[in-house]
């Protein structure tokens, strides 16, 4: 390299002048190279940028200065003031390109699939989480373990046993919702949702849930340790120095902690399945069963690690997630400016399909209106707001605009859900009817579930789940909002956490002639 001999040869013959000299000249060149982007990236005069970049740094001090509950209001306004189109720069990371359009989001993840991949961030800051799980490989190892679990997810008893699950777990909400009715106690019901969740799933996956909705008020460690590491693995999102601050507090340790705790416990549920056998009396089975049962490529069954990895990792795909978008929807119908005709609308459908009986997977299919809630939330909140791929080979999006091997693919379903260009002017409000009797979006116009090839797995599973506690919570009990007035501040993390939860009052539904409410 011409360069480097260059600077060796004057490095050698150098005085201490020289060298100081030789020292600015270089930086001076760095400087003026990259003095409107991040060092090691392109410039790309093409493209439209938010102000306030810096030589060499490029947009980190400014995405620095955002504060965590503010951070998707900056993606908006650039979108209004940029529009769909817009760069930043960024040390280390590179330059991400933000394509927020249904046909760019399309093009990225259904029709140019081969040429964007995960990519290395996931491994790092949230590799704790995801290791080289579904989530975060691509190629031939996503490939095999796409093929194997969505294969699962399609068995009939697998079906009808999720919803067997969600019904007992859905039961015990009801019970903690009749005592606060009676009690007259104000409730989170945010953090109500996310132990019913993880309950389910514990349940889903291996029979028997981790009890968290039995003892609500106290601390079950195993979902402790979940949302700690979940947590903290949110935070490195935030922090590029992650590595240094965990290494010098306590945080490093616990998060060693917690990923040990859930990780042991899972497996000695997994080995006494292996003593015990399977126990149950129908043909209903549980996702550790069907997983045991299936064998790899060359026809060996699944290591106890892995079944592990598999489990947790579906965990983390699918509990908070569902969570947020019931406690979001719970806020949008009961928010003030929502027209009180929608919540009307919900519990007569829940009375016509379900009367005093227990929800199942066939009732389910009717909560025609149930579902559109449910989507519309997502909407609006959508579970995981923004989203990014690594461009592998040089391409060039829908619009013109370039995107060479090595540059970042961004969007935001959060900017997306609440453009006025996509979803038309009435776009802010919460309105359910928009899904009913309409044709169904295309997976990049309503990408929050993703789409192409890794759309989401669990989305028919999360709906399932979520109609079900949805209809056995409202053929009893009324819910209002605490604070009708106050927006929630969500929480800066992959998901749309509500950073305080979500204060609710709870009266049971006054009994009516011809069904509906009944006492717990
Ligand atoms: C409302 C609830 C949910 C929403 C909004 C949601 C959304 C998403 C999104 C946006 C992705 C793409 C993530 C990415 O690749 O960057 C995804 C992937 C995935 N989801 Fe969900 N999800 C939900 C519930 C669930 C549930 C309940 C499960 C499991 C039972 C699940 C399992 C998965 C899996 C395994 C993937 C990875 C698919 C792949 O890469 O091939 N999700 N989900
Ligand atoms: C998810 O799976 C990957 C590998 O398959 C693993 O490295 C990672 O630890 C798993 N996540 C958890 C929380 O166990």
């Amino acid at each position: 390299m011409a360069i480097t001999e260059l600077v060796k040869n004057v490095l050698q013959h150098a005085t201490r002048a020289n060298n100081l000299k030789l020292l600015l000249t270089l930086s001076a060149f760095f400087i003026y190279k990259y003095r409107s982007h991040a060092i090691g990236t392109r410039r790309r005069s093409d493209l439209k940028e938010p102000k306030g970049a810096y030589p060499l740094l490029g947009h980190m001090p400014l995405l620095a200065m955002i504060p965590g509950t503010k951070l998707y209001d900056f993606f908006e306004k650039n979108y209004r003031e940029l529009g769909p189109v817009w760069s930043i720069s960024l040390p280390v990371i590179g330059r991400m390109i933000q394509g927020d359009s249904p046909e760019m989001v399309e093009h990225v993840l259904k029709s140019n699939f081969w040429a964007y991949e995960k990519g290395p961030l996931l491994k790092g800051a949230l590799g704790d989480l995801f290791g080289s799980g579904i989530f975060a490989s691509d190629g031939a190892n996503w490939k095999f373990q796409r093929r194997q679990a969505s294969h699962i997810f399609n068995v009939k008893a697998f079906r009808e046993y999720t919803s067997d699950v969600f019904v007992i777990e859905a039961q015990k909400v009801l019970e903690y919702l009749g005592k606060a009715a009676d009690a007259g106690t104000e409730i989170d019901f945010h953090q109500l949702m996310l132990h019913f969740t993880l309950d389910s799933f514990g349940a889903v996956s291996f029979g028997e849930s981790f009890g968290c909705l039995e003892n609500i008020e106290g601390k079950v460690d195993f979902a402790v340790s979940f949302d700690d590491l979940t947590a903290t693995c949110s935070d490195r999102l935030m922090d590029p120095a992650w590595k240094i601050r965990e290494a010098l507090t306590s945080v490093g340790a616990k998060a060693k902690y917690d990923k040990a705790l859930i990780r042991k416990h899972s497996l000695e549920i997994i080995q006494r399945r292996r003593s015990e056998g399977f126990k149950t009396v129908s043909t209903k089975k549980d996702l550790l069963q069907l997983f045991m049962e299936a064998t790899d490529d060359e026809g060996e069954p699944l290591s106890d690690e892995y079944l592990v990895d598999i489990i947790l990792n579906f965990t983390i795909a699918g509990r908070d997630t569902t969570a947020q978008a019931l406690s979001w929807m719970f806020y949008l119908i009961n928010r003030d400016g929502t027209d009180k005709s929608i919540m009307k609308t919900l519990i007569q459908e829940v009375d016509d399909v379900l009367g005093d009986d227990l929800p199942s997977y066939d009732t389910h299919k009717q909560q025609k209106y149930a579902e559109a809630c449910f989507n519309e939330a997502l909407r609006i909140f959508p579970s995981v707001p923004r989203n990014l791929k690594i461009c592998v080979q040089d391409d060039i999006l829908p619009d013109g605009t370039k995107i060479y091997a090595g540059e970042w693919f961004t969007w935001s379903s959060y900017v997306m859900g609440r453009s006025e260009a996509i979803w038309g002017p009435d776009v802010l409000e919460y309105k359910p009817s928009r899904w009913i009797d309409t044709e169904k979006p295309s997976q990049g116009k309503f990408s929050s579930f993703h789409a192409g090839p890794r759309v989401c797995l669990g989305m028919n599973f999360a709906i399932l789940e979520a109609l079900t506690v949805i209809g056995m919570i409202l053929q009893k009990f009324e819910l209002t909002l605490v604070d009708s007035a106050k927006l929630p501040p969500y929480g800066v993390s992959v998901t749309m956490p509500m950073l305080e939860g979500l204060p609710m009052r709870v009266t049971r539904r006054q009994a009516k002639e011809g069904g509906g409410a009944v006492a717990v």
